[in-house]
């Protein structure tokens, strides 16, 4: 169960490395607006210990699960916390209901590499391909009403929680592992929500099409970052942007304007993480070398790195990268966007959503593989010469060993999907074409490049 619940401006001042300047597919993002200021360890926790879920499954019925083979307690967290899994957490509802409600924020912003747990790191193991909870629920309400008696508190707790990740599962099953359906989530429960985050039986939008995952985001891009998100559509107050997660299980608008107070500290804690360092030998020579390829190449999209770096935040047109336009259109198309304006979450925000995706920032690219939005290519040395990026892959979840040779997850090439753990790039939002700024590079400048994209 616990994996179920889870739930063209000038660009006078760039270089012309890439050909990014002039083009009119190619615009830059505005500087963004002051963010809140906060306390980072009172951030971290708030989301080891808070209360944003929302609501959750009574928690002495889901400690139970979990009483004779306790998970890690990677969070290192005390008391209670400690006995459930780590995307999970326990919290008190508004009506002083005790439950675990996940998934939490590090259901999908932890993940392992190398066998060390890594906050931060978008989860790249993570499996929304089964609806485990649609399942599990109707056995789950009986325990709870048996116990706490229809009507209860316990029993109302319970059906807040899976009204919600009832409604989220229905909607974004996704056709293999590694890739995540956050917006998914987001639209097929706000469907289900008034403005003010009342639950609506009836629809209050349709949804015409059905589900695309995104890979994750590493936190430590955000401080860099003008606007949140693969297209660049989250504008204004990220604080508030982020709590958009609470719209699964929330009681309402009462709880999250409540909990909306810590997210100046949660906010605080995201931008003060920095990327893991790359952990092997570098050939510092050759790393040079690909430093002056990076310049020549790439730095007008995504900036330079080291003392005096500098970030340009651009968005590129889909038809300027050439990557899987299908995620950028589903949020072109999508009513959530409307609904969003309107509701709770819009106050200082803005979603400006764009046929377009973000240059994102480098820095710790070497760890958060798979790459692209739709994390359709296993490995850097794929991502920078597109004849070796796979058609089906496979990947082992069950080790976290890095292919530090590639850079990347080791795969298996497969001549169809196997079974859920095969990446299928044929499939509507999954294309691993587009990218193609590393064809033309010699092969030993690619190698040159690849050393020096492990130094950032
Ligand atoms: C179900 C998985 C899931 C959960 C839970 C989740 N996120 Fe995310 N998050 C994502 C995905 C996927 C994206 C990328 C979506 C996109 O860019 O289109 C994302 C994007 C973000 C970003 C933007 C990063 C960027 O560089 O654009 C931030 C910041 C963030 N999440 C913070 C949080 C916080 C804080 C929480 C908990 C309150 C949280 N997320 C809960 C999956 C999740
Ligand atoms: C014209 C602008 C542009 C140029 C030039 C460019 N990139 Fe990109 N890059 C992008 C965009 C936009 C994305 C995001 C595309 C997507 O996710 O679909 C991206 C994504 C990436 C990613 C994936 C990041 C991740 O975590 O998934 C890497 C790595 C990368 N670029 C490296 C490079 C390198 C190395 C070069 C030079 C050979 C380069 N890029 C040149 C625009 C550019």
């Amino acid at each position: 169960m616990a994996a179920a619940l889870a739930l063209g401006l000038g660009l006078g001042a760039c270089d012309d490395g890439g050909g990014a300047a002039d083009d009119p597919a190619v615009t830059r993002i505005p500087a963004r607006p002051a963010q809140r200021s906060g306390d980072a360890a009172a951030g971290w926790d708030f989301l080891r210990y808070g209360d944003y879920v929302g609501s959750g499954v009574p928690y002495e019925i889901f400690a139970a699960f979990f009483a004779s083979s306790p998970p890690p307690n990677r969070l290192d967290r005390e008391g209670d916390g400690a006995t459930v899994p780590y995307s999970f957490n326990v919290f008190e509802t508004p009506t002083g209901v005790k439950v675990a409600g996940g998934v939490n924020c590090f259901g999908c912003h932890a993940s392992r590499l190398d066998g060390a747990f890594v906050v931060g790191l978008g989860n790249a193991f993570s499996d929304f391909t089964a609806a485990e909870l649609t399942d599990q629920a109707p056995l789950v309400q009986g325990v709870v009403e048996g116990r706490y008696g229809e009507g209860s508190p316990e029993a109302e707790a319970y059906a807040v929680f899976a009204r919600g990740a009832l409604a989220a599962e229905a909607r974004s099953l996704l056709p293999f592992r590694g890739v995540n359906p956050a917006f998914m989530f987001e639209e097929s429960v706000a469907a289900h929500r008034t403005a003010d985050l009342g639950w609506s039986e009836e629809p209050v939008f349709a949804i015409d099409a059905g589900p695309i995952g995104s890979d994750v985001p590493a936190w430590w891009l955000l401080k860099k970052k003008n606007a949140l998100y693969y297209n660049g559509m989250g504008r204004g107050d990220f604080a508030r942007l982020i709590e958009q997660i609470s719209v699964v299980a929330t009681y309402g608008s009462a709880q999250t304007e409540a909990f909306d107070a810590h997210f100046g500290d949660v906010l605080a804690f995201i931008m003060a993480i920095e990327p893991p360092a790359y952990p092997e030998p570098v050939d510092s020579a050759l790393a040079a070398r690909g430093e002056g390829v990076f310049e020549g190449s790439c730095s007008a999209c995504h900036g330079t790195y080291g003392e005096g770096g500098e970030y340009p935040n651009l968005l590129v047109g889909v038809e300027r990268v050439g990557t899987d336009a299908a995620y950028a259109d589903r949020m072109l198309a999508t009513g959530l966007i409307g609904w969003y304006a309107a509701s709770w979450y819009a106050e200082g925000t803005e979603v400006a959503p764009a046929r377009a995706y973000v240059a994102p920032p480098l820095d710790g690219v070497w760890a958060t593989a798979p790459y692209l939005h739709n994390g359709s290519v296993p490995t850097l040395a794929a991502l920078l010469d597109s004849s070796r990026r796979p058609t089906y892959w496979r990947r082992d979840f069950g080790d976290t060993t890095y292919d530090h040779a590639a850079v990347g997850w080791p795969y298996t090439v497969e001549s169809g999907p196997v079974d859920v753990s095969t990446y299928d790039t044929t499939q509507l939002g999954y294309g691993n074409g587009g990218h193609t700024f590393g064809d033309a590079l010699s092969a030993d400048d690619r190698r040159a490049l690849l050393e020096y994209l492990k130094t950032l």
